[in-house]
């Protein structure tokens, strides 16, 4: 049985290989990648994999049974980059794909939403069976910001009072680990998330605490918080685009409380407490 992995050298690539290896031998595993010269695992197989080159794809994909399709991150081209690589795995005969979507893609405002169903449409009608992990926010997107924060004398954002219940990477990683190495989970959609949900008033709460300084969180008006991005750099589309993810949160789309992370785990999604410790 080969599992392939795309996106292998990402951030959350990366941890699904490292957890993938404590479930299956390295033997079985293939790391799909963009960028050949940033994947070093030792014992995994590389192959070069770029959901551009359409035609090159299936040949990359021989001998894969289970596929990991890990969505891409540029935004408004991943609609015909997933269905490059769907498409591929047809011809090539794989088996089964497990894609990364987006939590309750189906009815949240987040903007993200629509790439992210139409490949969960377009995996539905390939007729390889599939699983979907609808994904949550990260926690990392939040502590990411906390150093900005601390040297800006305040958490900013958008969010305003709405519930969040992000997990950290390593969570995701571990669910897609369990899934690609079990066979009990064809046809399902999984709606993952953190246990436990937190406002941003929270987040700066518990750096307060961890840290010693007083640090409250300033909710700002999408514009004025997407000004503050750019001014760090960020261009305005993505700053733009940042700043609506906060408004979506603050109308409770980036919050659930199924448990299905923890279920799948089998151990509790990793705590705001933690991931704010680690960033620190
Ligand atoms: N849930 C969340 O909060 C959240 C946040 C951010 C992103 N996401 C989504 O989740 C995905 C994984 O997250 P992450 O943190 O691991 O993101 P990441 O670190 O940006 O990794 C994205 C991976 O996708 C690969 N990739 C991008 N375009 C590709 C292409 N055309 N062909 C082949 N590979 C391509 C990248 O390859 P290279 O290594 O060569 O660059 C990288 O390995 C993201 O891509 C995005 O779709 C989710």
């Amino acid at each position: 049985m080969q599992i392939g992995i795309t996106g292998a050298t990402g951030q959350l690539g990366k941890l699904v290989v490292e957890q993938l290896k404590g479930k299956v031998s390295a033997e079985n595993i293939v790391a799909l990648v963009r960028t050949p010269e940033k994947a070093k695992v030792p014992g995994v197989e590389t192959r070069p994999f770029d959901y551009n080159n359409a035609d090159e794809l299936p040949k990359q994909l021989i001998g894969i049974d289970k596929l990991l399709l890990i969505s891409a991150n540029e935004i408004g081209q991943r609609e015909r980059q997933h269905k490059n690589v769907i498409q591929a795995a047809k011809k090539a005969g794989v088996k089964w794909i497990v894609y990364t979507s987006l939590l309750h893609a189906d009815t949240t405002t987040i903007n993200l939403a629509g790439e992210h169903l139409a490949t969960e449409k377009e995996l539905k009608e390939s007729g390889i069976d599939y699983t979907i992990l609808r994904n949550g926010w990260y926690t990392e997107n939040y502590t990411a910001s906390i150093g900005g924060a601390i040297a800006g004398g305040a958490f900013k954002g958008s969010a305003g009072a709405g519930k969040i219940s992000s997990a950290a990477r390593i969570d995701y990683a571990e669910a897609a680990a369990v899934v690609l190495s079990g066979d009990n989970f064809k046809g399902k959609v999984f709606e993952l998330a953190g246990d436990i949900a937190y406002t941003l008033d929270d987040l700066a709460a518990e750096i307060s605490k961890q840290t010693g300084k007083d640090l409250p969180y300033r909710n700002l008006p999408q514009e004025e918080y997407a000004k503050i991005l750019e001014s760090f750099n960020i261009p305005k589309s993505f700053a733009q685009a940042i700043a609506g993810w906060d408004i979506s949160a603050s109308k409770g789309d980036l919050f659930d409380d199924s448990g299905e992370l923890s279920k799948l785990i089998g151990r509790p999604t990793t705590s705001l407490a933690a991931s704010v410790k680690l960033a620190l």
